[in-house]
């Protein structure tokens, strides 16, 4: 079976096998099949965080479980349950139709809700883990459900147990290896966040802060910040309808005081953020640019003109880019910064 239409970049690999999970007593029956059991897994949720090299042999779980409801409204919190099936922009607009504020700094991010945990989406100042009140999954050796809360989840900047596989040792055995890698292990079925009452509006990213000024508007309406967040959105990112894509190719890395201020001094105009720990978030969109990446291709991969950390697909339908283009591409852009700059870039999408 294809897995064109359900991977962001147009990639056109293939499945040996898919599984449609609609319910939890999908995964049982699968874990029940006497060939299919023994996996290797692989979920798949909107494919909007992946890079697919070649034709997946493990069986494909392609997460579709449905359902928005607010589970509990308390003087501190709203908390809203959505299932992973989802997508993640829905279940955004439907929290704020319903007068539950709080998500709005997260509109417009490709993908489906079981996919917010695995990398920790975040943007413009917010992350999944600051909404994040607990997970339901299951257990793809036992069949067991479990629950994880935020710490079981390891959270970190575009990351998560759920990106990290299991070590060999503990790959097959019973006991869940809690904290440490998940991935090809467990199936997220249901994810619920937690709104923070009183809501105050997010505006610490520049982007915003410009908005606010240009508008006039010093305190917006949670509305408005999700108008704000499309719209700039729309201007700087690709649509994966439109031209594949999965979002950011590679994570910010973060340096020392040391490199950032020795880095300053022969680039005066690097774009840098301090960090509560004291080091530096340096953009790496800025690096590819500086590089000269930026509208730049090779084969059918190409650096996106309006923002270089988005790689897309030159290629449409059976003439699509390959996964091997792309990572050729990465890799490449990864030489250059690394030789200029004396950073190593880490992807950020699941490399399958
Ligand atoms: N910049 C350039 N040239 C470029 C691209 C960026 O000079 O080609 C500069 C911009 O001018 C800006 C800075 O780099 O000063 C940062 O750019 P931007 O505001 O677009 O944010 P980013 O750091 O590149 C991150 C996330 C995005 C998220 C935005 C907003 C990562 C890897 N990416 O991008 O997340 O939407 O911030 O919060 O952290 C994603 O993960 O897929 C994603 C899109």
């Amino acid at each position: 079976c294809s897995l064109q239409p359900f991977n962001s970049f147009g990639i056109a690999a293939r499945a040996q096998t898919l599984v449609h999970v609609r319910c939890v007593d999908d995964i049982l029956q699968l874990l029940a099949h006497e060939e299919l059991r023994r996996g290797p897994f692989f979920v798949l949720g909107g494919g909007s965080n992946i890079v697919l090299t070649g034709d997946v042999k493990a069986v494909v779980l392609k997460v579709e479980v449905k359902g928005l409801r607010l589970l509990a409204d308390t003087p501190q919190a709203w908390i809203v349950e959505a299932g992973a099936g989802e997508l993640w922009h829905d279940c955004v607009r439907w929290t704020l139709a319903h007068g539950m504020p709080g998500l709005e700094n997260l509109a417009l991010i490709p993908g489906t809700v079981g996919a917010a945990p695995v990398q920790n989406i975040g943007a413009y100042g917010v992350e999944l883990q600051d909404r994040f009140e607990s997970l339901d999954a299951v257990d793809l050796v036992t069949g067991q459900c479990f629950t994880l809360d935020a710490t079981q989840c390891g959270f970190a900047y575009r990351d998560s147990v759920f990106k990290h596989a299991p070590p060999p040792a503990m790959a097959n055995d019973g006991g869940l290896p809690r904290g440490m890698g998940l991935a090809g292990r467990a199936v997220i079925t249901r994810v619920r966040l937690r709104l923070p009452k009183p809501w105050k509006a997010e505006l610490g990213y520049l982007d915003l802060q410009r908005r606010s000024i240009e508008t006039g508007i010093a305190q917006p309406t949670a509305q408005q910040v999700f108008e704000w967040v499309c719209a700039i959105r729309r201007a700087k990112l690709p649509d994966p309808q439109a031209l594949g894509n999965a979002g950011s190719f590679f994570k910010n890395p973060t340096v020392t005081p040391e490199q950032c201020a020795d880095i300053i001094a022969r680039d005066p105009k690097i774009v840098h953020y301090p960090m509560p720990d004291g080091s530096f978030k340096l953009a790496a969109g800025w690096l590819i640019d500086a590089c000269g990446w930026r509208g730049k291709s090779i084969g059918k991969a190409g650096v996106y003109e309006k923002q270089a950390l988005v790689l897309v697909n030159r290629g449409q339908g059976q003439d699509s880019v390959t996964g091997g283009e792309v990572m050729t591409l990465a890799r490449a852009i990864q030489t250059s910064v690394y030789e200029r700059f004396g950073i190593r870039l880490e992807p950020e999408p699941v490399v399958v």
